[in-house]
């Protein structure tokens, strides 16, 4: 079974989607719209697949380690983890941005996620496969200006996931990042608009005619999380189209 962290909208829902599809039962976490997440619960069930819907911030580390124990109650070991919920930052550059907005990314990003993986690490050590995915950004490898505390905490986060990687091999385990570009989602209609853009201003400058949809970032996870997939590991995957040639927006 795969828990989906922020699995209630965006990225995290199209991942739960397509896991789902693939014969996973699925948890679905979210943090504060239980509508959406039930959503999501409804949509996988009417395909004919199996969710259950889990409250959890995921810096909140009690909270997690009470969501895991009712997931594994409820759906059984975790097979598979991905880490995806998230948010950005204020936009601030990093002159004028506090120290506690450093430490509530870095939460968010990557103590709540290691936090998680931990948790699960039991579950996914005892099976004769298991996967840990990290969805960050192809933002770490540009450092985008007013945006170090988010750039910073998934970087953060690319390096424990590649330290996983080689340290959990021994028992099994595959760890794999994942890196989209803009995304159409709540989060990336947010951050376009801020350049008084929308998405769909940007799909013809975009490679391949569109902005990412969170279909293609489910797509890779999909991949790395297969049979097809089973000797990969330690890689950082960008579904970016290869890349911006012009200014993102
Ligand atoms: N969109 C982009 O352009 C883009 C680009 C590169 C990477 N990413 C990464 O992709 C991931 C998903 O982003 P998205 O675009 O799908 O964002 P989104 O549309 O804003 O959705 C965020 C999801 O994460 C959940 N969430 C947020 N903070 C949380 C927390 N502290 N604990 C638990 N759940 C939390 C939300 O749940 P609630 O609604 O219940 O709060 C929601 O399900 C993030 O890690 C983001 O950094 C996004």
């Amino acid at each position: 079974m795969a828990i989906i962290t922020g699995g209630s909208r965006g990225v995290g829902r199209g991942i739960a989607l397509r896991l789902a599809a693939d014969g996973a039962p699925v948890a679905v976490n979210y943090r504060r719209d239980v509508e959406a997440a039930d959503e999501v619960v409804k949509e996988i069930a009417a395909a004919g697949g199996t969710a259950v819907a889990y409250q959890a911030a995921i810096d909140d580390e009690s909270a997690v380690a009470a969501m895991v124990e009712s997931v594994r109650r409820d759906l059984g070991p975790v097979g598979i983890v991905v880490s995806n919920a998230g948010s950005a930052s204020r936009g601030s550059d990093v002159a004028g941005t506090p120290e506690e907005e450093f430490l509530s990314l870095m939460r968010v990003h990557a103590f709540g996620p290691i936090g998680l993986i931990k948790a699960v690490l039991p579950d996914l050590r005892a099976a004769d496969r298991g996967d840990i995915v990290m969805i960050s950004s192809n933002s770490v490898a540009f450092a985008p200006v007013r945006s170090a505390p988010y750039t910073m905490a998934k970087a953060a986060m690319e390096t424990c996931v590649l330290t996983l990687a080689r340290e959990e091999r021994r028992h099994g385990i595959r760890a794999n990042i994942v890196a989209p570009g803009l995304v159409a989602t709540e989060m990336g209609r947010r951050l376009v608009r801020t350049g008084g853009k929308t998405i769909e201003d940007l799909d013809a400058t975009y490679p391949f005619g569109r902005v990412c949809r969170p279909e293609d970032v489910a797509g890779a996870v999909a991949y790395l999380v297969s049979a097809d997939g089973s000797y990969v590991t330690g890689q950082r995957l960008l579904v970016d189209g290869g890349g911006p040639d012009v200014p993102l927006f």
